[in-house]
């Protein structure tokens, strides 16, 4: 049987993934002519101003590791002699003044950046001061064009690592590792074409990444200095110093959770490649267990989110999700799995697939031992008042059983948000628990299904 040519070290499959991962030539041509039409808009509008500067377009688009999925530019505005304090005055007014007469959206973040939609197309445009080593500028986004040319210069000197920067991508979104929002945790499109480039392509941060632990380290360019970033980022579950500002770490973003993630998924490619790994494929496929509703309880949070920052919110929901997973846990009711989604505006909801949702009224409860005395007479005692049993171990502890606080898991749910010390977002005004069987647990596991891993299908036979 005649078998397509491995390009780039690539198997055949990898070459049929990137078949639906790399853009058509008519979604380049057609993002190079929003880009060509605000990057004169721009230009003009710099010059009427006053003020010296550049347009330049960054991210994807311009180091040529655009994904099919990406309709999207970012451009950046760099000015000259503009600093930080001008920036965070200036600049939103600037952008939106600039691109009067288009679709353009204000969007917070800790830079002002603003959003353009057009046909379907989307450009995110960010002003940041002109500088001449990323270092400079203080707000931290002035080192993206530095990002630009380190990457571009990279790939230029190897034409196979743009494509494997979009398969490694498109694998990491397969298995929704993907974005260093706070809502992922996850590798952003830097990171992962770093990475691919340090390593060598596709299957050599693949074999790296299935040997990874937690604190693993990757120097890019031999430049870091390994303690002091270690010492930085003593949390961080992966450190990579930023090709270009070393005392950084480019994977500051990487939670351990997802770290793991890239680490299984990574171990299980290299046993069973198959296309469920990758982005769009996964997408398509029916997740391998689905949430069964019967199992499934929901926590809607409502509130005044709009005022928030994003990453804060996200970050806040999945703690409180942690929280109450051990809180439960606690009660009886083990969760399996659980995930947060919230509309950034008014609306949270946590998601959980729990072990058993209703419990018998009675459980049973380690008491203390016959040594302690004073205690173990207490727990005698509270047994008889309630007429329940108890017994006493070969090992001379109290056991027996005790009436249990909730015996529905919503229930307990509910409680565990209504304590003073639970920590809900700010601005929540209500939280109501959800039953199996409810709109809001079908919902819920609507959400679990929709982010669980397709690629353990792989691990099937046949
Ligand atoms: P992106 O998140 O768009 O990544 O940020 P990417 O490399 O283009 O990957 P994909 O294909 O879109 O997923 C591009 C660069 O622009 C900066 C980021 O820091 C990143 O270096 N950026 C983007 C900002 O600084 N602010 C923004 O609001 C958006
Ligand atoms: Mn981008
Ligand atoms: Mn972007």
């Amino acid at each position: 049987m005649p078998r397509a040519p491995r390009r780039c070290g690539r198997s055949p499959l990898e070459e049929e993934v990137l078949e639906a991962v790399r853009p058509t030539p008519a979604q380049v041509r057609l993002l190079s002519g929003f880009y060509r039409m605000l990057k004169r808009r721009l230009e003009g509008c710099l010059e009427s101003a006053g003020l010296r500067g550049a347009v330049e377009a960054e991210g994807s688009f311009a180091k040529g590791t655009l994904t099919s999925d990406k309709w999207e530019l970012d451009v950046f505005v760099l000015v000259e002699g503009a600093d930080r304090g001008w920036i965070a005055r200036r600049g939103e007014a600037l952008l939106l003044g600039c691109l009067e007469g288009l679709p353009a959206e204000a969007r917070y973040a800790e830079h002002p950046y603003v959003t353009v939609k057009l046909m379907g197309m989307e450009a995110d445009v960010v002003v940041a001061p002109k500088v001449s080593r990323p270092g400079e500028g203080g707000t931290g986004v002035e080192r993206t064009p530095f990002h630009t040319r380190w990457v571009r210069g990279e790939l230029e000197s190897n034409p196979c690592l743009a494509d494997d920067a979009r398969l490694f991508k498109a694998f990491l979104k397969g298995i929704g590792a993907y974005g260093a929002e706070t809502r992922v945790g996850g590798f952003s499109g830097l990171l992962a074409e770093v990475l691919t480039i340090y390593h060598g392509g596709f299957r050599g941060v693949i074999e790296a990444a299935a040997r990874w632990r937690p604190g693993a380290y990757v120097d890019p360019r031999g430049v870091g200095d390994e303690a002091t970033l270690r010492r930085r980022y003593p949390d961080s579950a992966l450190l990579v110093p930023d090709p270009v500002d070393p005392s950084r770490n480019a994977a500051a973003s990487v939670t351990r959770r997802r770290l793991a993630e890239l680490v299984l998924a990574a171990n299980a490619y290299l046993r069973r490649p198959c296309k469920l790994y990758f982005h769009p494929h996964a997408q398509a496929a029916s997740p391998p267990a689905r949430a069964d509703p019967s199992r499934v309880v929901a926590l809607v949070l409502e509130g005044d989110y709009a005022g928030e920052a994003r990453d804060a919110l996200w970050g806040r929901l999945s703690r409180l999700a942690s929280w109450l997973a051990g809180g439960l846990e606690g009660e009886g009711f083990g969760a399996a799995r659980w995930e947060v989604w919230t509309d950034e505006a008014s609306t949270a909801i946590i998601a959980f697939e729990l072990e058993h949702t209703s419990l018998p009224p009675l459980r049973l409860t380690r008491g203390p031992p016959a040594w302690s005395p004073e205690r173990a007479l207490g727990f005698i005692a509270r047994r008889a008042q309630q007429g329940l049993p108890y017994t006493v171990t070969r090992e001379g502890l109290l056991l027996g059983l005790r009436p249990r606080r909730h015996t529905l898991a919503h229930r307990a749910l509910q409680a565990l948000a209504a304590r003073p010390d639970a920590p809900l977002p700010r601005g929540t005004r209500a939280a109501r628990a959800e039953p199996p069987g409810s709109e809001a647990s079908r919902l819920a596991a609507g959400l679990l299904d929709s982010s669980t891993p397709r690629w353990p299908r792989c691990l099937l036979d046949g």
